[in-house]
């Protein structure tokens, strides 16, 4: 069965109070884009065409207006509301219907990947049919975020969520692949201490049957936060010195639909003609000169 995207982009934003009572946090700019189109283009990148996004009620009339039905990347998207942010397990509950038995890759709205090698990798983790792969990030703070713990074989022992005592530093990321019982064991899954669904809880269901890949990401590779007031400007900083320096641009939806052929000549034409006043649109008009890229 062909592998469904969820793009979860619900949550509270707490940590970017005042901006975030006003607007969704993945929304947000992150300099030239709206912060959504990076996870959006993980997803496009892995080969997937047919997407849930799960939003806050408040916020999907807007995450419509920006995104619509899909159709100008050759995509299909599907939308699904999340009353309350109850965890990010409870994703794969509210993706049921959605993804009726095929196995999924689902990103955090909020992440942003960025590095060479980063198609392969996804392709890699798309192929496996059976089980789960997840990405392990070193960082500096596994403390802040759920941790994976290896064994000298490289196998992956223990998922720990936020330990106050990090025994690893691999953080695992915002994007996971699994199989099509997702659903299924998010079901059996009791919420935690905080209230919420955990992946960490969903993940271990999968570890514990030796079916989860950690696949680490090595120095090559940037995860980005963008939770917090300083995360997301250097987040922003980030992709302006990548993009000014190289003249190209990471995260754009409409480039990644046309080099994967979802969409025309006539088509990018339309949208680099619709947006000619923005950088973005200038990029757009740019690829469709420039064979070299
Ligand atoms: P978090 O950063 O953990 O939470 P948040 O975005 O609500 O921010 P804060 O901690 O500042 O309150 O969420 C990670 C991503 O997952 C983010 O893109 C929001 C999304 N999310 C949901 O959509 N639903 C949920 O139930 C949770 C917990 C997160």
């Amino acid at each position: 069965m062909t592998r469904k995207g969820i793009l979860l982009a619900g949550g509270t934003g707490s940590r970017l109070w005042p901006i975030t009572l006003g607007v969704s946090k993945q929304l947000l700019p992150i300099y030239d884009k709206p912060m959504i189109y990076y996870p959006l283009s993980v997803l496009m990148l892995s080969g997937i065409r047919e997407v849930a996004i799960i939003t806050t009620p408040e916020d999907q009339p807007q995450f419509q207006r920006l995104l619509g039905d899909g159709d100008q990347w050759g995509m299909q998207f599907t939308w699904i509301i999340q009353d309350r942010p109850e965890g990010l397990a409870q994703a794969y509950l509210l993706a049921r219907d959605f993804l009726n038995g095929a196995p999924s890759a689902m990103v955090l709205g909020d992440n942003i990947f960025f590095g060479h090698g980063l198609p392969e990798v996804l392709a890699r983790a798309n192929e496996q049919d059976s089980g789960g792969t997840v990405f392990g990030y070193h960082v500096a703070d596994p403390e802040r975020y759920g941790v994976a713990i290896f064994d000298a074989d490289g196998r992956v022992t223990e998922l720990v969520e936020k330990p106050a005592v990090p025994r690893s530093n691999f953080a695992i990321t915002g994007l996971y692949f699994l199989d099509g019982r997702a659903p299924d064991i998010a079901a059996g899954i009791k919420p935690s201490a905080r209230g919420e669904l955990e992946i960490v809880d969903l993940l271990e269901h999968y570890r514990a049957e030796s079916s989860l890949q950690v696949e680490r990401m090595g120095r090559g590779f940037a995860w980005l936060d963008t939770g917090t007031p300083g995360s997301l400007l250097e987040a922003g900083n980030f992709v302006r010195t990548l993009e000014e320096r190289q003249g190209m641009q990471v995260g754009s939806p409409d480039e990644i639909a046309f080099r994967q052929g979802w969409i025309d000549r006539t088509a990018l034409a339309d949208r680099a003609q619709a947006f000619a006043k923005s950088s973005y649109g200038r990029h757009l008009a740019g690829i469709l000169r420039d064979k070299g890229q």
